[in-house]
């Protein structure tokens, strides 16, 4: 029985946690720690990835401590992340030449509005299904080849790697034996051609990165290596980008299956099957997971930088409230937003508008506002946001949202999950294991080492725990809207 439990470790923006599962997808044991976020200018965020793996190993101990197993009563581990966050390191010394890069850093805007030059910011659309802009790893990876001393000779001398999170912890959990990177992380490099699944040497010239820097590619779930010292002798079977591992761990195994995670920042995938589909409502075409040697299933992604974040700004930055739970109770101290609106563009707008140039703005001040309507309307701009990403999602696939599966921190709040509801117009639910991301991992591994036979039987086990349905009157639901869009509108622009 012991050889059933299989580990995930979730490397993500704000923090570390190991989750292990049983073979009935139960949870045994959860540890998490926070690590530092690095802000040294407005719009740049930068992460201490030795930090990290600090953490990353101190919580896979804390994990197994708390459930009382040994890294050998584990089948395997799977591996999951923050996406596109790069870190480039030396091969010999494991040290970092410079903090990570993280995904909502936009100091390579320039260099992107440099690269599209004419052709414009669709420039390689065709190949990796993303825009040129600044949230993708490879203009990060130019950007440090470019502005830390010495380190585009010792990359061309070949002695330094490249790796988003879940390469950097596959390749200290193998003591550094290990340079892989999954099909999914790969496809959020912009350097991956989505059909062949390899780095585009056109690519790699336009944007000047030697391929010498770059992992491995292989598929989510398959055996890459073997753990040591905290993982001593764990099959390492599986790695997927966080938002591709809840996509699995909510079993959106089929054709038009949605799910929406509500982290850091609310990424909405949807399930387009076998062939890449290409967006023309400002979505981006990724991978949703790949599976040993089958072939890779491929997802439309709704990805929106700012969502859990501002409840830790207003906690962290404004002190308007002291827990992240606090913000449900200061919302639901007064009726409705006050004529309040919040755009949260902290990172420019992501999908479906993609305007680096936009900056965060609250408007339909009056003397009336206060604090109760600021948390609602920083919660009621999760909602819209879900909403524009979802209508994006409608036109480009031509199938209506029935309902939507939830997961992530932000769904434990009730009021925000009602306004999502409300929004959509739409039922929105969430399954009993809301940790999908971890699950999604862990799930991908277990496969690989046996614990579950096949999808269905992890279909089996997707159970729901909560439903919201709408119920808000259409013309209050249209004039918020309405009153939203005006709002991102006076955002666009903002840096000129
Ligand atoms: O693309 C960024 C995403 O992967 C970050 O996810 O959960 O760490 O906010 P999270």
């Amino acid at each position: 029985m012991t050889d059933r439990f299989v580990a995930a470790i979730d490397q993500g923006t704000t923090s570390s946690r190991c989750i292990i599962f049983d073979g009935s997808s139960h949870i045994l044991a959860v540890d998490q720690r926070e690590h530092r976020q690095i802000f040294p200018r407005p719009g740049w965020v930068e992460h201490d990835a030795a930090q990290i793996w600090a953490r990353v190993q101190e919580v896979v101990a804390g994990a197994l401590g708390k459930a009382g197993l040994r890294p050998s009563d584990l089948a395997a581990v799977g591996i999951t992340n923050q996406r596109e966050t790069t870190v480039l390191w030396d091969r010999a010394t494991g040290r970092p030449v410079h903090h990570a890069l993280v995904w909502q850093d936009t100091r390579t805007e320039a260099l992107c509005a440099e690269l599209a030059g004419t052709e414009g910011r669709d420039r390689f659309a065709d190949r990796t299904g993303l825009p040129l802009a600044s949230y993708f790893s490879g203009p990060k990876i130019r950007w440090l080849l470019d502005h830390v001393p010495g380190v585009r000779e010792r990359a061309e001398r070949g002695e330094l790697l490249f790796g988003t999170m879940d390469t950097w912890v596959i390749w200290n959990l193998t003591g550094g034996a290990v340079h892989v990177t999954d099909v999914t992380n790969a496809s959020r490099t912009m350097l991956m051609d989505l059909r062949t699944l390899d780095w585009d040497d056109g690519i790699l010239a336009d944007f000047g990165i030697p391929r010498s820097l770059l992992p491995e590619i292989r598929s989510s779930a398959e055996v890459y290596g073997t753990g040591r010292g905290v993982l001593e002798g764990v099959p390492i079977a599986a790695a997927l980008g966080d938002q591709q591992a809840a996509l699995f761990g909510q079993t959106c195994f089929s054709v038009g299956d949605a799910k929406s995670t509500y982290g850091t920042g609310s990424f909405l995938l949807l399930n387009t099957g076998k062939e890449p589909v290409r967006s023309h409502h400002g979505l981006i075409t990724t991978i949703g997971y790949q599976l040993g040697g089958d072939a890779p299933v491929y997802a439309l992604e709704g990805s929106i930088a700012n969502t859990g974040s501002l409840t830790q700004w207003l906690r962290d930055r404004i002190g308007l409230i002291g827990t992240a739970a606090e913000i449900e109770t200061l919302a639901l101290s007064v009726e409705d937003n006050g004529g309040l609106y919040l755009v949260p563009a902290f990172s420019g707008l992501f999908a479906p508008h993609w305007r680096p140039d936009a900056r965060g703005v609250i408007v339909g001040l009056t003397g009336f506002a206060g604090k109760g309507h600021l948390a609602r309307c920083v919660l009621e701009a999760t909602a819209f946001q879900t909403r524009d990403v979802v209508d994006a999602m409608v036109l480009d696939s031509g199938v209506e949202l029935k309902a939507l599966k939830v997961d992530g921190g932000m769904t434990a709040n009730n009021l925000l999950m009602q306004t999502i509801a409300d929004m959509l117009d739409a039922p929105v639910t969430r399954p009993f294991v809301s940790e999908t991301t971890c699950l999604g991992a862990a799930h991908a591994a277990g496969l690989v080492a046996g614990v579950w036979p096949d999808l269905d039987a992890l279909r089996a086990e997707w159970r729901r725990a909560a439903e919201w349905t709408p119920r808000l009157d259409d013309r209050v639901r249209d004039r918020m809207l309405r009153k939203y869009r005006k709002a991102v509108e006076l955002a666009k622009g903002w840096i000129d």
